[in-house]
């Protein structure tokens, strides 16, 4: 099982790290972070990802709910964020993602997900929508992140300012490059999305961030041992008072101040 690492400095006393062998061991690790919180409040409130990160964490979840480990029948799940403009029906929409990847596979209410439109005409008002609906629901109990090769968290890119609510945002052209991988061509990414701010993520009581691979190294090791800076949008979880982070040893390989226990 999983190296358990602890963090040495008392200002991040909030933060665990398990580094996983490989990505089996990681999306399982990850995976019991999240049953556990299904299972001690079965109408709980999940903020999920997307991403190539948790696909192997959602079929965890899958085989659990088929096998009545946990069920989603009273779960509700926000998404973090979904591309602007494109339609749901599109199969490279975050929507498209939760679909094909959780929600059609588990015993959820599909009534009781919710991505963001990226085709809302007003979006001001899609993303102030959305922060009122998540606060009316009583707050997401467990959050969960993938990272971007530059640190961002959701779509919140490297910039000036730690943005708080619901927002639409540029992307940066290291996320449209990194993230043209799934699409036909790059000129399909779109260039702008609507993402939950930090400012949401920080309110989760909970976060859970996973990460792999080489390409992950140094924005974890600036997120978990740099300084807290929007040029690094993860680098805030530092000041999470209970965050999980579940890596395999790649995403780890740059992280000096963690020492194994
Ligand atoms: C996208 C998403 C992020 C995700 C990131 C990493 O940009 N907006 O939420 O964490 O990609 O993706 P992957 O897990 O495929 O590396």
């Amino acid at each position: 099982m999983s190296e358990i690492l602890t963090y040495s400095n008392n200002r991040k006393s909030g933060v665990k790290v398990f580094v996983a062998d490989n990505y089996e061991d990681l999306s399982v690790k990850a995976a019991a972070v999240m049953a556990d919180v299904i299972k001690a409040d079965p109408k709980c409130i999940l903020g999920l990802a997307t991403g190539t990160s948790p696909i192997g964490l959602y079929n965890e979840l899958i085989r659990m709910n088929q096998e009545n480990a946990i069920s989603f029948a009273d779960v509700k799940t926000y998404n973090l964020d979904e591309y602007y403009p494109l339609a749901a029906e599109n199969d490279q929409s975050y929507r498209y993602f939760m679909n094909e990847h959780l929600f059609n596979h588990v015993n959820i209410n599909i009534a009781n997900t919710h991505v963001l439109n990226g085709l809302a005409e007003d979006w001001q008002k899609e993303c102030t929508d959305y922060d009122l609906e998540i606060e009316k629901a009583g707050g997401i109990d467990i959050q969960l992140l993938g990272i971007g090769n530059n640190g961002h968290i959701g779509f919140n890119e490297p910039g000036r300012d730690f943005i708080r609510g619901t927002h639409r945002v540029e992307l940066t052209e290291s996320t449209i490059t990194a993230n043209s991988r799934l699409f036909n061509s790059i000129d399909e990414v779109p260039r702008a999305a609507l993402t939950m701010g930090v400012g949401n993520i920080m309110a989760a009581k909970k976060v859970l961030l996973i990460a792999n691979g080489p390409k992950k190294a140094q924005a974890i090791k600036d997120t978990l041992e740099g300084e807290i800076t929007p040029y690094c949008q993860a680098s805030l979880l530092q000041l999470h008072p209970d965050v999980t982070f579940v890596i395999d040893k790649e995403a780890a390989a740059l992280l000096t101040e963690y020492k194994p226990l």
